[in-house]
């Protein structure tokens, strides 16, 4: 099915590294990044699970590589990077979305649960931006960061997650200023809730909890992958040039804050 589906031919003789990228909204980034023209390299710590992920996209027709490779280990992404460069080029565009999360009070946390999400989301994040600095093709490459609306807000039972995605934003910011002048964007995509997605089974395990939390939203609705994968798609083409060290909110508007009750008054 080559040429056909999101945005085609827009990343045409691009090629981009996806990190966390054997499930949910990152590999729902990946295909739609094959599927706008470029070639793909994907990781994540299941050698299994990213294969069949990388599967899905040569499937399509495009041209991807699926490695095991843990971001907390930064000897491992470097490995897997040059694999990657040596098959596919030097990139333009690189995902940083690796990320773990699970719901518990700050008290009935052990120093290695907090330390394990900061270490994949933050340290993780650290890790694929720097060690993608040499294989970048420079001027002109597009690093973007999955952070979350916990980076910016504070969430009861997500103090781990708050804490590694705040990191995450303000690393955006100094790494894109570092960078900028050697012509590399550095910015980061906010999601707010997205539907089918590892993230929300687990924030959001009810019909219930599901309805509460769309019912707070500006617009109503959780997003789709696609809402994120046509954010980053924006973000790493000519169109994004001077654009760096955003978050970019794609959230339906989950971060101005509680948008419940009736909204507009009865005769407005
Ligand atoms: P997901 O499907 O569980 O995606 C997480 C990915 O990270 C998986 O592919 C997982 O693959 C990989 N991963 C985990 N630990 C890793 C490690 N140490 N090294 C390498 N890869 C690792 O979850 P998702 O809900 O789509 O979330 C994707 C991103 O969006 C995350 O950054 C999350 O914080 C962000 N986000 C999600 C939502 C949402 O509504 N879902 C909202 C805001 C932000 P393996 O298990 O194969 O390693
Ligand atoms: N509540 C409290 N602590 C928890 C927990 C929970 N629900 N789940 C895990 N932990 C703790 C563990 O007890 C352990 O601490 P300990 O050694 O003091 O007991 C620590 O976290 C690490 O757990 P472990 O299972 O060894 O980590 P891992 O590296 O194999 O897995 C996780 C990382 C815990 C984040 C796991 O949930 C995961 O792999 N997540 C990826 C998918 C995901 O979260 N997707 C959503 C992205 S938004």
């Amino acid at each position: 099915m080559a040429g056909s589906g999101l945005k085609d031919g827009i990343l045409a003789g691009k090629t981009a590294f996806v990190a966390g990228a054997s499930s949910g909204i990152n590999l729902g980034v990946a295909q739609a990044f094959a599927r706008a023209g470029a070639k793909v390299a994907l990781i994540s710590r299941s050698a299994e699970k990213i294969e069949a992920a990388a599967r899905t996209i040569t499937d399509e027709g495009f041209e991807a590589i699926g490695m095991a490779a843990d971001v907390r280990d930064y000897a491992a992404v470097e490995e897997a990077m040059r694999q990657a460069e040596g098959k596919l080029g030097k990139f333009d565009i690189v995902l940083s979305g690796a990320a773990g999360n699970f719901v518990a009070p700050a008290l009935g946390m052990s120093a290695n649960g907090f330390k394990t999400v900061v270490d994949i989301d933050l340290i993780g994040t650290f890790n694929v931006l720097r060690a993608s600095y040499q294989f970048l093709n420079r001027p002109g490459a597009s690093l973007i960061s999955i952070t979350a609306g916990q980076g910016a807000r504070p969430s009861m039972y997500q103090a781990h997650v708050c804490a590694a995605k705040a990191g995450i934003n303000m690393l955006t910011k100094c790494l894109a200023m570092e960078w900028g002048p050697a012509g590399v964007r550095v910015n980061a995509i906010s999601p707010g809730p997205i539907e089918d997605t590892e993230g929300m089974r687990r924030l959001a395990p009810s019909d219930e909890a599901e309805q509460r939390i769309k019912a707070r939203i500006a617009l109503r609705d959780y997003g789709t992958k696609t809402d994120i994968a046509e954010a980053a798609i924006f973000l790493s083409t000519e169109s994004a040039k001077y654009i760096t060290g955003t978050i970019m909110n794609v959230d339906g508007g989950s971060e101005l804050g509680d948008a419940g009750g009736s909204a507009i008054p009865d005769g407005f």
